[in-house]
């Protein structure tokens, strides 16, 4: 067994710093034995490993960095940590009595799944940014709001057909974890134990985990905290390089309701970076705008710590991310001032209702953010921006963004009042569920996907083919056509029906 550590350790020592001088790297006593095992075991894990800057860098030799350079943001790490690199034992050991997972493997106490608290211990500004921002509440968001439950069950619920209905009960767990899930994140719970018979080490003992394996972004995890970072720092590389990429992004901001990536792909700042990325430095921090990129990723607008060339920091990072967000594009069911709490479960319009929206369009003021605050963040965003524009452009582009923002909210209202004469006219079932109808499901689409759509790719794509035609103007104005005639026939036939309909 020390044969091999001691090989590894060379192995590592001959890898190319990735750093500057790397000081003599030690690797404490219980990471070398997971390692010696855990490389025939699991080669994959141990090698990604091996080519991170975990592998290479001991905590205090990256907390002598200073400035914007540094990585590890704790101002504190304890002793013990310091001086041995970040390995197998340092993530999968910490805290083990806050670990619901916590289990004996191999004379070691350990836990499976390392949460954003045990990554606290050295980044401690990110794990406090990142609670704040909407990603880390994405389950509760959720799962706990009774109207979006709804929404969910409307989509992915089991289906029976009964009376001439299609009844969409609640999803199995499989099927959640697998839907909406995978991005939101899963809530996490020890089961039971298992022993499985190992190649490596005979018969081993290990937790059950409920709703694992998962990577979304507001995963409930077995210490009760709330994320995983790794759904943009894959394990076990942890890279810098992959987060700034649009990719990494794209895994969950795709789809028709939320066409981020479709619309930045479709942009001049995403035509560029096709074009142009394999000149760019991905790992560089300092990030220099101009020197290692010429046009945004969704990190440079977003999260990322940017410097000009004269190494003046012009943005700040931020996991927290809505500090550079005025509104809430993605329509609830109108675009709105962004919500003050990161847990938009607690918000109630006027109605009761938990949305920050009334169907009338009336926000939920006091759940909002005021303009003073949005203008504080407009310009937060806009200051990546006045690096390679004049404010001229930012600010005529800032204008029809805003404007697109009025004229979507005023296409849904109308949807949503023929929605309501819908409602009233009992032509469609309000109570039980207003999303699992055909028809709701053709409002659902005008508010879900076609105005989201336009917003998405006004704010980050400046207009083009998903304002239009690509799931934007044409599909919206189509689908409030259709409504209409729906209900004009259904009034036709059943004139008994539209008494409380006022046109
Ligand atoms: C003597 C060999 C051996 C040693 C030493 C060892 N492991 Fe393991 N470990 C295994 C085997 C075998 C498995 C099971 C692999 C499987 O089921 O596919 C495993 C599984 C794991 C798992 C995954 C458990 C799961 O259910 O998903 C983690 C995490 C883990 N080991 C971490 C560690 C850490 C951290 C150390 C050092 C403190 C360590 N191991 C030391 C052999 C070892
Ligand atoms: C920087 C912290 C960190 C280090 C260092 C680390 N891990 Fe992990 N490991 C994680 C995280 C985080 C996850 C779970 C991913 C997630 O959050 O979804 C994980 C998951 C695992 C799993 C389960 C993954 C699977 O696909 O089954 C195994 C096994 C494992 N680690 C073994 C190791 C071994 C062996 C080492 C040392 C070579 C190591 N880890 C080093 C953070 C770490
Ligand atoms: C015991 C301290 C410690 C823990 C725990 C820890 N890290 Fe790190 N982390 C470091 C050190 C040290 C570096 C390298 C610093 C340097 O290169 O200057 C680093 C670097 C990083 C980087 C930058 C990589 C790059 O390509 O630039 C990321 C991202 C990161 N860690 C994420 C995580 C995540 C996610 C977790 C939890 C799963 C975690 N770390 C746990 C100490 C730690
Ligand atoms: C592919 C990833 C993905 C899947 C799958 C997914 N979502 Fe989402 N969801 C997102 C993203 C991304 C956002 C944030 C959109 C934004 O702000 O631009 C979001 C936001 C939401 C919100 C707003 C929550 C709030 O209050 O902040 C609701 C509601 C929602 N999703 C419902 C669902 C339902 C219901 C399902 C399953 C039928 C689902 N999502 C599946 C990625 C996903
Ligand atoms: C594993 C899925 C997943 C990945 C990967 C992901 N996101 Fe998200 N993101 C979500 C979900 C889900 C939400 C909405 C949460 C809610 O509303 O409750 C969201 C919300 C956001 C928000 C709104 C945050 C706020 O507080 O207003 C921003 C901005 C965002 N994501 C940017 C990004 C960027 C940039 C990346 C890539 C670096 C990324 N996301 C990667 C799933 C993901
Ligand atoms: C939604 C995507 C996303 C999630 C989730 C996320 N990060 Fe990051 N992270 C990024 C991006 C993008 C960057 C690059 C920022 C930049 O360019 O300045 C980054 C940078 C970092 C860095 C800086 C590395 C360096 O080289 O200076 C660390 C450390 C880090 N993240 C840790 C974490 C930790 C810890 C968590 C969990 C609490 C986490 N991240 C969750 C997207 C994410
Ligand atoms: C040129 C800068 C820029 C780039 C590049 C960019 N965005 Fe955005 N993003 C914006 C602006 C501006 C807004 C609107 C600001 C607001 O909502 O207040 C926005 C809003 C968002 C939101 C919030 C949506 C909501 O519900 O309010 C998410 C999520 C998001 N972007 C994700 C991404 C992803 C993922 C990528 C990469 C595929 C990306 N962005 C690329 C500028 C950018
Ligand atoms: C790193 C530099 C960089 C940053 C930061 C940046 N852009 Fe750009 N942007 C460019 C370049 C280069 C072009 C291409 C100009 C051309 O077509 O010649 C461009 C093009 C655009 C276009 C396309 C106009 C059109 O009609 O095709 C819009 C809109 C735009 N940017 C808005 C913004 C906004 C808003 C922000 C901030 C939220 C921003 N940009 C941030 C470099 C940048």
């Amino acid at each position: 067994m020390k044969k091999i550590s001691l090989l590894l350790c060379l192995g590592i020592f001959l890898l190319p710093a990735v750093n500057s001088p790397a000081a003599d790297i030690s690797i404490s006593e219980a990471s070398s034995e997971c390692i010696d095992c855990h490389a025939s075991v699991h080669p994959g894990i141990v090698k990604d490993w091996q080519n991170s800057r975990h592998a290479n860098i001991a905590p205090q030799d990256a907390m002598a960095v200073e400035g914007p350079a540094r990585k590890v943001s704790s101002k504190n790490v304890p002793d013990n940590l310091k001086g041995t690199v970040v390995g197998c034992a340092e993530c999968h050991m910490q805290r083990p009595e806050a670990h619901a997972d916590t289990f004996e493997h191999n004379g070691y106490e350990i836990h499976v799944v390392v949460s954003p608290k045990d990554c606290s211990t050295c980044h401690s500004q990110e794990d406090e940014q990142y609670s704040k921002n909407l990603m880390a509440n994405a389950y509760d968001n959720l799962a706990e709001n009774k109207l979006y439950q709804k929404l969910q069950r409307s989509i992915i619920g089991t289906k029976k057909r009964s009376k001439g209905r299609i009844i969409c009960g609640p999803a199995d767990e499989a099927t959640k974890a697998e839907a909406c899930y995978y991005c939101h994140g899963t809530k996490l719970k020890v089961v039971g134990q298992e022993t499985r018979d190992t190649e490596a080490a005979g018969e081993l003992e290990f937790p059950v985990i409920e709703g694992w394996p998962n990577q979304g972004v507001g995963r409930v995890n077995l210490d009760g905290s709330l994320g995983s970072c790794s759904a943009c720092h894959t394990r076990h590389a942890f890279s810098i390089e992959m987060a700034r990429k649009p990719d990494t992004c794209k895994e969950c901001h795709v789809g028709p309701d939320v066409p981020a990536f479709k619309v930045y792909a479709a942009s001049k700042h995403g035509n560029i970076y096709s074009a142009m990325h394999k000149s760019w430095d991905f790992s560089a921090v300092p990030w220099t705008i101009g020197k290692d990129f010429t046009a945004p990723t969704c990190a440079v607008c977003h999260v990322s710590l940017l410097v000009n060339g004269d190494e003046e920091v012009v943005s700040e990072r931020t996991h927290q991310m809505n500090n550079r967000l005025p509104w809430r594009i993605f329509g609830l069911v109108y675009a709105h001032p962004h919500p003050q709490s990161p847990d938009t479960s607690i918000i109630r319009n006027k109605d009761g209702q938990p949305l920050p929206t009334s169907l009338d369009g009336t926000i939920a003021v006091e759940f909002l953010i005021d303009p003073k605050e949005q203008d504080t963040r407009r310009k937060s965003m806009q200051a990546a921006c006045l690096n390679c524009h004049d404010s001229s452009w930012v600010k005529g582009h800032w204008q029809r963004f805003e404007n697109t923002i009025q004229k979507t909210n005023g296409d849904i209202l109308i949807a949503t009042s023929i929605m309501g004469d819908i409602w009233q006219g009992g032509y469609a079932d309000l109570e039980t569920n207003p999303f699992d109808e055909a028809i709701e499901k053709k409002w659902t689409d005008t508010w879900q996907f076609y105005a989201n759509t336009i917003r998405f790719a006004s704010a980050m794509g400046g207009g083009g083919d998903y304002v239009v035609y690509a799931n934007g103007r044409y599909h919206l104005t189509q689908a409030v056509l259709e409504m209409n005639d729906w209900l004009n026939l259904r009034k036709k036939f059943d004139p008994s029906k539209s008494k409380g309909i006022k046109q």
